[in-house]
């Protein structure tokens, strides 16, 4: 079945009630800091991160140098979340929006990120396609998840969410991103650096139905396609 961006909107705002928001920033952290780190980022830039939860990265981005930081989500609950943390800097704008229907003016911003959020979207094409459009020429893009086709142990993920998503590959990414005008796509897996738990620290969840699953998503790693417009 396809995503629903609806349904999908209202799973996120209990997520956030039920103070996920926090823990996937943990949770994903360790993977994306290493994007934020090798972008050059100085005042005239804009970053702006689609599908941005509370907001933590578009903070990160900002606290590294940029000069404006804008977060879109599709739950309103995840974007309370990032306005309250960051009211009254004018450097923040948080919108709630689709990830393919984006509020903002062609070639407007010069960075976009995207972390654990396009396999949710009814068409991942059109979102990467929209994200194209408002990217000044020259600017870059980073998509990172851990759900995705070559990460075996994720799948479970697929029946144990309570929302309908896409499973797409490296090279389905890649294909979309070049479709939608974005050159220089490459793709890589990265390693969260977070210490392994042990068997003894490891809890069965319909998330992880064994622990070997878990070791073997920590060593597989999440993708993370990066590209030029
Ligand atoms: C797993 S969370 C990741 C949040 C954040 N990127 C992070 O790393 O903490 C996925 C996010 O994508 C958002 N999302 C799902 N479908 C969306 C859509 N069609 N448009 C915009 N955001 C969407 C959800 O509301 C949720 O906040």
């Amino acid at each position: 079945m396809i995503p629903d961006a609806k349904a999908a909107a209202k799973e996120f705002d209990r997520w956030a009630d039920a103070g996920r928001a926090e823990s996937m920033a943990q949770g994903h952290l360790g993977v994306t800091t290493p994007v934020i780190r090798s972008w050059t980022l100085n005042a005239e830039s804009t970053v702006l991160d689609v599908g941005c939860g509370n907001g933590w990265a578009v903070q990160a981005l900002v606290e590294r140098g940029a000069g404006q930081g804008f977060g879109v989500d599709i739950a309103p609950k995840m974007i309370a979340r990032a306005i309250e943390s960051t009211k009254e800097d004018d450097r923040y704008n948080f919108q709630v929006s689709s990830a393919s229907e984006l509020p903002y003016a062609d070639n407007s911003v010069t960075h976009i990120l995207n972390v654990e959020s396009l396999y949710y979207y009814p068409n991942p094409a059109a979102a990467v396609k929209d994200w194209a459009r408002v990217t000044k020429p020259g600017g870059k893009l980073a998509i990172i998840v851990d759900l995705y086709l070559e990460n075996k142990a994720t799948h479970s993920w697929i029946d144990a969410l309570d929302v309908h998503v896409h499973l797409l590959s490296a090279s389905d990414i890649t294909a979309m991103a070049e479709e939608a005008g974005w050159r220089d796509v490459k793709w890589y897996q990265v390693v969260d650096p977070r210490p392994i738990k042990s068997e003894a620290e490891f809890t069965v969840s319909k998330y992880w139905p064994s622990y070997e699953m878990y070791l073997d998503y920590r060593q597989t790693g999440a993708l993370v396609i990066e590209a030029t417009r």
